[in-house]
């Protein structure tokens, strides 16, 4: 049985994914954005649940949500999921990148760590004006390109831990939107394998996933000069420091 900490877990894929991963009979910890989103969560499930709340657009929130998981114990996967479409580029950027390196610094370290990214990211860049304090050249594409460049940084950086990206196709959520052409099983069960798979395909790291199988990222993302750069510039944004 493994523990599993997913961010956005009250709704979307990152519901799905936890409650495929309970039904597996692996213990997760769900994370919602508030008490209310909370409350809605548990009338969806039946029995208790382990729950940490925190709204990610909140810098003081997302280091109070990684002291939370830390006290909750040690997971042996972090599956990062939450994140936002339509949003201004502030909040795109504290919610779909900054909060997931946020976390990634501050909880210790899991054995598996799932960013997810999208095929959007190809259309993306990462360029250092993204970081300032009025983001406006920020898109939704260049977040999902910071989270390849993120999975790849860690599984350089970090060589026991087995980082990688995953783009969940577009599928039916609130996000994706009612008319979503693709699978909405296929768009979680990519993250449930790479979290719980003993199988030699999912022991890879750095590498970036479409329903279950290796896909070329953009090659920018190979870059270890620009995951560099993205980690510092994460680093001056928040004020948290990339651990060692
Ligand atoms: N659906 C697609 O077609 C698609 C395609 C490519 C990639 N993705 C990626 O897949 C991931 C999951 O997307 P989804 O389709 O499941 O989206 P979703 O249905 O909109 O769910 C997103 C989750 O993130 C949470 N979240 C958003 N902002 C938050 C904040 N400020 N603080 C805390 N939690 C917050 C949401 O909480 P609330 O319920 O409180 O809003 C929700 O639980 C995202 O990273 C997305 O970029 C999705």
């Amino acid at each position: 049985m493994a523990r599993i900490f997913i961010t956005g877990s009250a709704d979307g894929l990152g519901f799905l994914a936890a409650r495929r991963l309970l039904a597996l009979g692996h213990e997760v910890l769900f994370h919602a954005r508030n008490a209310a989103r909370a409350q809605k969560l548990r009338n969806k499930l039946t029995g208790p649940i382990e729950l940490v709340t925190g709204d990610l657009s909140d810098m003081e929130q997302t280091i109070a949500l990684a002291n939370a998981v830390n006290k909750a114990g040690r997971f042996n996967v972090h599956i990062h999921n939450a994140g936002v479409y339509q949003a201004n580029p502030r909040t795109i950027l504290h919610v779909n990148t900054i909060a997931p390196y946020i976390l990634t610094c501050l909880i210790h370290p899991p054995q598996r760590l799932i960013y997810l990214s999208s095929n959007m990211h190809l259309q993306g860049r990462f360029h250092s004006a993204q970081f300032e304090a009025s983001p406006n050249q920020l898109t939704y594409s260049d977040s999902k390109f910071h989270m390849v460049l993120l999975a790849k940084a860690i599984a350089r950086k970090w060589p026991a831990v087995f980082s990688n990206a995953v783009d969940p196709g577009w599928v039916p959520t609130k996000m994706g939107g009612s008319g979503a052409p693709d699978n909405l099983e296929k768009g979680y069960e990519t993250q449930v394998w790479l979290a719980t798979s003993s199988e030699p395909n999912a022991y890879v790291s750095g590498k970036y996933f479409h329903h279950l199988l290796e896909r070329q990222a953009h090659p920018l993302t190979e870059a270890t000069d620009l995951q560099e750069q993205f980690l510092e510039l994460c680093k001056n944004y928040s004020g948290v420091k990339f651990p060692g």
